[in-house]
């Protein structure tokens, strides 16, 4: 794309790419983010900025990065005072022209494998059947809370270490999908559900009525369940609560919950963002924080894919950085420009 890169130096560390390895790609190395960022027209990052960071971008420079906009609306505001063309590839549409460019599925794919391996590792037994002359080991049985990218990863890894696997969702074509990887649909109303998706794929928010019957529905499944592996969440609202204290509480002591939209607000009443809480009664609610990181070489390599396809829509042919603001994808991910807040769901914020 004829750019010129530069890299922070030891930025790579966490993921094990190092500076020589970068340096090998022809990318530069600089001291720190302070000695480059002053000078860069892009700036590509995983997360937000430091409020402290924002200022040391120069006028006009474009952002672009997992900015959470709408659980951060102050820090949109500094990047429209700052100048800032920001970019927040979470709200890359979910359309085929922007699959490669979309962080949600790259990331939530990682994070539903991941989330299986960290029950796995918490849980005192085993997840196949194991015949042993010292006895048989049952298969550990594992429940599936919200069937989107990161749930259909979770059932076929759960599925691959050998455990009996069931699932949920309020999206009626989630059943298909969950039956299709050998998992079990735990439905609560197959005719409800219809209405429950919206005209993007995405989940609506359950109404009081649905989310009882979930909630006993759950309750009862749960008595034989071992592992719970969360990943509801509904776009721009904090994520709804799936599990209370109350049905953790039928659990058998040894029992795994993992809840994954714990940055979100969390699915499990109880769980804690970065914290692995033990209940009363002996079960393990695991709140890790970002778990994509937990497998940072993967999804460093897909993040990055991502963020090298969104670059290949504002730099032109002739190497320029050229932002067509009538794009659908520019459109839906834009969030300031020209020093204003641009984006439809925060403009006015
Ligand atoms: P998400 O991360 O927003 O939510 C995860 C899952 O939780 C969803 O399946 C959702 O229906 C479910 N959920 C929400 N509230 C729930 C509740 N109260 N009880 C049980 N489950 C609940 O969803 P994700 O993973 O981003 O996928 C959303 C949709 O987008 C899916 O239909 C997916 O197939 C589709 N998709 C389309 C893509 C494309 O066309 N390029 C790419 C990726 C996903």
């Amino acid at each position: 794309m004829g750019q010129e890169v530069v890299v922070e130096a030891g930025a790579g560390l966490g993921a094990s790419f190092t500076d020589e390895a970068f340096t090998a790609a022809g990318a530069t190395i600089a001291a720190n983010a302070g000695a480059t960022v002053g000078t860069a027209d892009i700036v590509l990052r995983v997360q937000a900025p430091e409020p402290g960071e924002i200022g040391t971008m120069k006028r006009g420079a474009v952002l672009i990065g997992m900015l959470s906009p709408l659980q951060n609306k102050d820090a949109v505001k500094s990047y429209a005072d700052a100048g800032l063309t920001a970019f927040a590839m979470e709200l890359v549409p979910r359309i085929t022209r922007a699959q490669s460019m979309d962080v949600l599925s790259s990331q939530a794919n990682l994070a539903g494998y991941r989330a299986v391996l960290e029950a796995s590792v918490a849980f005192g037994r085993a997840f196949p059947m194991m015949m042993t002359a010292a006895g048989t080991i049952a298969p550990a049985r594992v429940l599936v809370m919200g069937a989107g990218v990161a749930g259909l990863q979770a059932i076929a890894t759960a599925r691959r270490l050998g455990a009996i696997v069931s699932a949920t969702d309020v999206r009626l074509a989630a059943k298909e999908q969950v039956e299709s990887l050998g998992a079990t649909f735990l439905a609560v109303d197959l005719e409800a559900m219809k209405q429950m998706e919206t005209a993007g794929g995405y989940a609506k928010e359950m109404g009081e009525d649905f989310a009882r019957r979930q909630r006993e529905h759950i309750t009862e499944a749960l008595k034989k369940i071992d592992i719970v592996i969360c990943t509801a969440l509904i776009p721009g609202r904090k994520a709804p609560v799936l599990i209370g204290a109350d049905m953790v509480a039928v659990m058998r002591p040894g029992s795994v919950l993992v809840d994954l939209a714990v940055e979100q607000g969390g699915n499990i009443e109880g769980s804690k963002p970065g914290e692995e809480v033990v209940t009363a009664n002996g079960a393990t609610i695991l709140g890790h924080l970002n778990i994509p990181s937990h497998i940072a070489i993967d999804a460093s390599q897909l993040y990055a894919k991502n963020l090298l396809a969104f670059l290949g829509l504002i730099i032109d042919k002739d190497k320029a950085l050229k932002i067509d603001t009538a794009d659908e994808i520019i459109k839906a991910s834009l969030l300031t420009q020209g020093g204003a807040i641009v984006h439809p769901q925060l403009a006015g914020a």
